[in-house]
């Protein structure tokens, strides 16, 4: 898999001590708010599980599911929900835990679609942000970032490309040439 990365963006002592230090802060800013901390598949599964062992504080966990980009490199536009949440968010001050954004097209969606469902709250808490590559049109901003990346394609820690990469423990650079033979 390393002969596939052409270098590393971030290192997994960097990843750590960044996701520390946002679940301190939400852990501080959630103390008596009894958060549902929402876990999108499969992307955000490596930071969500650092993520929510740094905040000591009441809190459930849900899961849900939406479209990827298959096996190219740029979104579609387009979201279908492949698996909803198992409970109601009604009443619930609610944090949508992401791996990255990028055209901005998913959360936009989701924060709208979620919104509906009578939460008291909803705030987005991202690994990463590519704020180069919003799409026009999209003014979505996350509440919580742990890094601004430039636009590159980056694999690792939860991200894939076509389903691989997601079990590397820091981020990674794909080389071009890994996607531009598929
Ligand atoms: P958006 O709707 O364009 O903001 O896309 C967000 C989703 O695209 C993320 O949840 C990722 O699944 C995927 N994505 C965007 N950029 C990358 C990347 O550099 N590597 C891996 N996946 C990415
Ligand atoms: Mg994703």
């Amino acid at each position: 898999m390393r002969n596939d990365i052409e270098g590393i963006l971030l290192s997994e002592a960097q990843i750590q001590a960044r996701v520390k230090e946002l679940g301190a802060r939400l852990a501080e800013e959630y103390r008596d708010k009894n958060p549902v901390m929402i876990c999108i598949l499969k992307g955000s599964t490596m930071f969500f599980a650092d993520l929510l062992r740094a905040m000591p504080i009441p809190l459930t966990m849900d899961f849900m599911a939406v479209s990827s980009y298959g096996r190219t490199t740029k979104s579609s536009g387009e979201v279908e929900i492949r698996k909803d949440l198992a409970g109601s968010i009604e009443h619930r001050h609610a944090i949508i835990v992401e791996d990255i954004i990028d055209s901005g097209f998913t959360l936009t969606y989701l924060s709208r679609m979620l919104s509906a469902r009578g939460a008291k709250s909803i705030r987005i808490c991202t690994l990463l942000d590519k704020p180069a590559r919003r799409a026009p049109g999209i003014t979505l901003k996350a509440d919580y970032s742990g890094f601004e990346i430039p636009d590159a394609f980056v694999v690792g820690y939860g991200l894939d490309y076509a389903e691989m990469y997601r079990n590397l423990p820091y981020i990674g650079i794909l080389k071009p040439e890994v996607y531009e033979k598929n």
